[in-house]
Protein backbone atom coordinates (compact mmCIF):
# COMPACT_ATOMS: atom_id res chain seq x y z
CA UNK A 1 0.00 0.00 0.00
CA UNK A 2 1.08 3.82 -0.55
CA UNK A 3 2.02 5.69 2.11
CA UNK A 4 -1.20 8.22 1.42
CA UNK A 5 -2.91 4.47 1.12
CA UNK A 6 -2.10 3.35 4.73
CA UNK A 7 -2.57 7.14 6.44
CA UNK A 8 -6.53 6.79 4.94
CA UNK A 9 -6.77 3.64 6.20
CA UNK A 10 -5.60 4.74 9.82
CA UNK A 11 -8.21 7.87 9.31
CA UNK A 12 -10.87 5.39 8.28
CA UNK A 13 -10.23 3.04 11.74
CA UNK A 14 -10.23 6.00 13.46
CA UNK A 15 -13.94 7.38 11.71
CA UNK A 16 -15.17 3.75 13.39
CA UNK A 17 -14.74 5.48 16.86
CA UNK A 18 -16.62 8.85 15.56
CA UNK A 19 -19.57 10.41 18.13
CA UNK A 20 -22.03 11.80 15.81
CA UNK A 21 -25.27 11.38 17.14
CA UNK A 22 -26.19 15.11 15.99
CA UNK A 23 -25.23 15.37 11.88
CA UNK A 24 -24.55 11.46 11.52
CA UNK A 25 -21.42 12.63 9.64
CA UNK A 26 -18.37 10.73 10.78
CA UNK A 27 -15.05 12.00 10.10
CA UNK A 28 -11.80 10.12 10.91
CA UNK A 29 -8.02 11.87 10.87
CA UNK A 30 -4.63 10.18 10.66
CA UNK A 31 -2.04 12.68 12.21
CA UNK A 32 1.79 11.35 11.08
CA UNK A 33 4.48 12.44 13.17
CA UNK A 34 8.34 13.13 12.48
CA UNK A 35 9.07 9.39 13.06
CA UNK A 36 6.31 7.91 11.69
CA UNK A 37 3.82 7.11 14.48
CA UNK A 38 0.53 7.77 13.59
CA UNK A 39 -2.10 9.56 16.15
CA UNK A 40 -6.10 8.82 14.88
CA UNK A 41 -8.83 11.30 15.84
CA UNK A 42 -12.37 11.55 15.38
CA UNK A 43 -15.04 13.89 15.50
CA UNK A 44 -16.40 13.67 18.90
CA UNK A 45 -20.42 16.17 19.07
CA UNK A 46 -21.90 17.24 22.32
CA UNK A 47 -25.32 17.73 22.98
CA UNK A 48 -24.36 21.32 23.22
CA UNK A 49 -23.48 21.24 19.50
CA UNK A 50 -20.80 24.33 19.95
CA UNK A 51 -18.64 21.94 22.27
CA UNK A 52 -18.20 19.52 18.75
CA UNK A 53 -14.68 18.73 18.33
CA UNK A 54 -13.42 17.76 15.13
CA UNK A 55 -11.27 14.59 13.87
CA UNK A 56 -8.53 16.78 13.01
CA UNK A 57 -8.53 18.44 15.90
CA UNK A 58 -8.83 15.34 18.11
CA UNK A 59 -5.85 13.89 16.03
CA UNK A 60 -3.63 17.26 16.79
CA UNK A 61 -4.45 17.13 20.65
CA UNK A 62 -3.68 13.28 20.74
CA UNK A 63 -0.21 13.75 19.06
CA UNK A 64 0.52 17.13 21.57
CA UNK A 65 -0.33 15.17 24.41
CA UNK A 66 2.11 12.70 24.14
CA UNK A 67 4.86 14.99 23.64
CA UNK A 68 4.91 15.16 19.57
CA UNK A 69 5.38 18.68 17.58
CA UNK A 70 6.60 18.21 14.47
CA UNK A 71 4.10 17.18 11.93
CA UNK A 72 4.98 14.91 8.74
CA UNK A 73 0.81 14.60 7.20
CA UNK A 74 -2.62 14.07 7.65
CA UNK A 75 -5.12 11.77 6.07
CA UNK A 76 -9.23 12.62 6.57
CA UNK A 77 -11.87 10.97 5.56
CA UNK A 78 -15.81 11.26 6.36
CA UNK A 79 -19.06 10.01 5.25
CA UNK A 80 -18.91 12.31 2.45
CA UNK A 81 -19.05 11.10 -1.01
CA UNK A 82 -15.99 13.35 -2.29
CA UNK A 83 -13.02 14.54 -0.55
CA UNK A 84 -13.26 16.97 2.36
CA UNK A 85 -10.89 19.61 2.92
CA UNK A 86 -10.36 20.30 7.08
CA UNK A 87 -12.64 23.00 8.40
CA UNK A 88 -11.10 26.63 9.30
CA UNK A 89 -10.54 25.95 12.50
CA UNK A 90 -8.85 23.09 12.28
CA UNK A 91 -6.36 24.74 10.03
CA UNK A 92 -6.02 26.94 12.16
CA UNK A 93 -4.89 24.63 14.72
CA UNK A 94 -2.96 22.67 12.63
CA UNK A 95 -0.98 25.71 10.68
CA UNK A 96 0.24 26.25 14.55
CA UNK A 97 2.52 23.46 14.32
CA UNK A 98 2.51 22.68 10.64
CA UNK A 99 2.27 25.41 7.72
CA UNK A 100 3.65 22.94 4.99
CA UNK A 101 1.91 19.66 6.37
CA UNK A 102 0.85 17.69 3.11
CA UNK A 103 -3.13 16.65 4.00
CA UNK A 104 -4.53 13.88 1.74
CA UNK A 105 -8.22 13.36 1.74
CA UNK A 106 -11.03 10.58 0.42
CA UNK A 107 -14.07 10.27 0.40
CA UNK A 108 -16.31 7.09 0.69
CA UNK A 109 -16.25 6.76 -3.32
CA UNK A 110 -12.86 6.30 -3.03
CA UNK A 111 -11.75 10.18 -4.89
CA UNK A 112 -8.53 11.42 -3.29
CA UNK A 113 -6.97 15.25 -3.36
CA UNK A 114 -4.05 16.10 -1.73
CA UNK A 115 -3.17 19.29 -0.80
CA UNK A 116 -0.57 21.61 1.00
CA UNK A 117 -1.81 23.40 4.57
CA UNK A 118 -0.27 26.61 3.65
CA UNK A 119 -2.72 27.17 0.68
CA UNK A 120 -5.77 26.33 2.14
CA UNK A 121 -4.85 28.75 5.08
CA UNK A 122 -2.88 31.44 3.07
CA UNK A 123 -1.83 35.10 4.43
CA UNK A 124 -2.35 33.17 8.16
CA UNK A 125 -2.05 34.47 11.63
CA UNK A 126 0.56 32.46 13.32
CA UNK A 127 2.79 32.67 16.52
CA UNK A 128 5.43 34.94 14.70
CA UNK A 129 2.96 37.60 14.63
CA UNK A 130 2.56 37.89 18.49
CA UNK A 131 6.29 38.96 18.59
CA UNK A 132 7.04 42.44 18.76
CA UNK A 133 4.10 43.43 20.64
N1 LIG B 1 -16.17 17.77 11.09
C1 LIG B 1 -14.92 17.28 11.28
O1 LIG B 1 -14.71 16.40 12.14
N2 LIG B 1 -13.92 17.76 10.50
C2 LIG B 1 -14.06 18.71 9.54
O2 LIG B 1 -13.09 19.15 8.94
C3 LIG B 1 -15.40 19.20 9.20
C4 LIG B 1 -16.50 18.80 10.14
C5 LIG B 1 -17.28 17.24 11.92
C6 LIG B 1 -17.83 18.20 12.92
C7 LIG B 1 -19.24 17.66 13.11
O3 LIG B 1 -19.20 16.64 14.08
C8 LIG B 1 -19.59 17.04 11.77
O4 LIG B 1 -18.35 16.87 11.08
C9 LIG B 1 -20.52 17.87 10.91
O5 LIG B 1 -20.04 19.16 10.75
Amino acid sequence: MSADGELVAAAREAQAKAYAPYSGFRVGAALMVEGGRVFGGCNIESASYGATICAERTALAAAVAAGHRRFVALAVVSDAAHPVAPCGICRQALSEFAPDLSIVSEGSNGARRSWVLRDLLPESFGPGDLEGR
